[in-house]
Formats: structure tokens, sequence, C-alpha cells
């Protein structure tokens, strides 16, 4: 593993391996009630410049269940957000952290943070990329059907920092993705034509929803506008309109496709009711396992004893 988690692109298949691995020990130790804290006396700063309930409360929960401690920032509140610069910051924190994660707009705000750091930094979701939610979810998907290997994924709606990530993985890990987004919110462009290029199960893209569920093993969704896009809530609205994961659409997936969302969801609108809640539905699972696999991405990151 590289000195950071930024992008799922930079890790290889095995450190994919690492984390599912390292996951499930993990998970389990949590459920047998095993006290294992290989980061006693270390700490882990938590920058948010957005929201977050899963984020913050995984992080913090697993830096604690770990034997160290995180600390939450809020720009806000350190001098970061009154000019100092993203370098001495960087630079600074470093010399008291063992470990930053990062929650804010601008993906090249986190490279820069991360260029400038000695220490571990961790991409908590920038308006680019969610490597922590989708690391997780494929965990979720291998607990669910045993495997990721030669899976159809499906992600129906807004070409956010949720499809970038999942368009990463499929650059990495042999499974297909479908993309379906209406036309003008298509994914990054070069995270797209990248990931065409090397996936080695494919990533397509769709403009008819039901073309890109038809027989998939997981339908995912997330909101139709995500932090920072309020403002266009009602304009979203309506050219999502025919995006909702419903279940007219979910009929298209196979029989036992699981239903996906990385939560919040706006009820009604992306997804609906019946669809969250219902028997398909992993979401809850989804929320949990951020908890177990980002210790497994801190425990390698951060280090500390020796792995058991
Ligand atoms: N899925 C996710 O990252 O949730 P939060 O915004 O609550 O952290
Ligand atoms: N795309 C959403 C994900 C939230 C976890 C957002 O960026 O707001």
């Amino acid at each position: 593993m590289k000195k950071d988690f930024l992008s799922l692109y930079d890790l290889e298949k095995s450190d994919f391996e690492e984390i599912f691995q390292r996951s499930e020990s993990l998970k389990q130790k949590a459920r047998d009630g095993i006290l294992y804290t290989p980061l006693a006396g270390k700490t882990l700063g938590m920058i948010f410049d957005k929201s977050s309930t899963r984020t913050r409360l995984s992080f913090e929960v697993g830096m604690f269940q770990l034997g160290g401690i995180a600390m939450f920032l809020s720009r806000r509140d350190i001098q970061l957000g009154r000019g100092e610069t993203i370098a001495d910051t960087a630079r600074v924190m470093s010399r008291y952290l063992d470990g930053v994660m990062i929650r804010t707009f601008a993906q090249e705000w986190v490279e820069d943070f991360a260029a400038n750091a000695t220490i571990p930094v961790i991409n908590g979701l920038t308006d680019l990329l969610h490597p922590c939610q989708i690391i997780s979810d494929l965990f979720t998907i291998i607990e669910r059907k045993g495997r990721y290997e030669g899976l159809t994924v499906a992600y129906v709606g807004d070409g956010n920092n949720i499809a970038n990530s999942w368009i990463n993985a499929a650059a990495k890990l042999p499974f297909a993705l479908r993309l379906a987004c209406p036309e003008g919110y298509d994914p990054d462009e070069a995270i797209f034509k990248r990931g065409v290029a090397e996936a080695s199960h494919g990533v397509f893209l769709f403009r008819e929803p039901a073309n890109a569920v038809a027989g998939a093993d997981v339908i995912y969704t997330d909101v139709w506008a995500s932090m920072g896009q309020e403002a266009e809530q009602e304009e979203r609205n309506i050219i999502f309109k025919d995006y909702q994961v419903n279940s007219q659409l979910t009929a298209y997936g196979g029989k036992d496709a699981l239903i996906m969302h990385c939560l919040p969801a706006h009820r009604g609108e992306e997804i609906t009711d019946d669809v969250l809640d219902g028997p398909h539905s992993v979401v809850i699972d989804q929320a949990e396992n951020r908890l177990h696999v980002q210790k497994a991405v801190m425990e390698i990151l951060i280090g500390g004893r020796k792995i058991q």
C-alpha cells in the first residue's frame, strides 16, 4: 500500500485483498468481543468541510476500538479556515498526529495536503471520489455473494463521487460495471475513459436505467444532488425522475440482486421506501461495514503493533 488512501485507483488488487481479509478478521474480533488495540497511543485527525454521520462515526469509533483516539477538526475552528496554508497545516499536523482523514470539496486539496504531510492521509469524500465507501461496499458484496469476481454492478443516477469510485474499482478488479446517468450528468470524463480502457470486465454507460440494471447482481444508487449541489436539487429532481430505483426498475435485475445505497438517502427521490427497506436491501450492513473496513485501512496505514 502507498502512504495515503486517496483513490481506489492507487490500490493494486493485492491491496484490496489485504483490506478485505483484515476487515473480516477485525469484524470477527469485534463480534467475539476481543479487545484488539494495535493503534494504542496513536491519534487520527479528522478534518471536515462537509457534514457526515457514517464517516465521522466509523472513523472515530474505529480509532477508539483500535486503541487510539480521533480528533474532530472542523475547518471553521482551525487556522486553516482563517487562511493558514494547506502545506503549513499538513507539515504541522504531521508532527502531532499519526494520520489524517479529510472530507472536503476539491480532490486536489486532499492531494496537496498528502503531498506535504509525512503521515498517512485518508480521503473521507471529495466532490470527485469516495474511496472508503466503495471499498467497504465491495466487502459487503463479498459477505453477501461470497465474491465480487464476475459479478455485474449497476449504478443508476448521478455520475458523482460514488460513480467515479466505482469506476476506479472496476479498473482494478474483475467485475463488470454498468452505469446509467442522464446526459450531462456523466461520471468524470478522464476517470471514465481510463476505466473503459483498463477494466477487465468492462465499464459501460447507458442512458436507459433498465439497460444497466438488466440481470445485474447489484443495483446501486445515490442522491441526485450531492453535498454542495443543494441549489440544483429542484432542477435535478426533474432531470433524474426516470432514474428512480423503484420496484419497476429492480424487476429488471437479477433474481437475488442486492440493493445498495451509500446513504444518506432522499427517500422518494432516487429510491423508493419499499426498495430501500425491502428484503434485498443491504444498506444498513453497508453502513456497519464502513467501521470494519476503515479499521482495516487504519491498521495497515497507521501501523502500530504487529497485526494479529
Ligand atoms: N456514506 C457516507 O459517507 O455517509 P456520511 O455522509 O454520513 O458520512
Ligand atoms: N454523493 C454524495 C455521497 C454522500 C455520502 C455526496 O457527495 O453528498
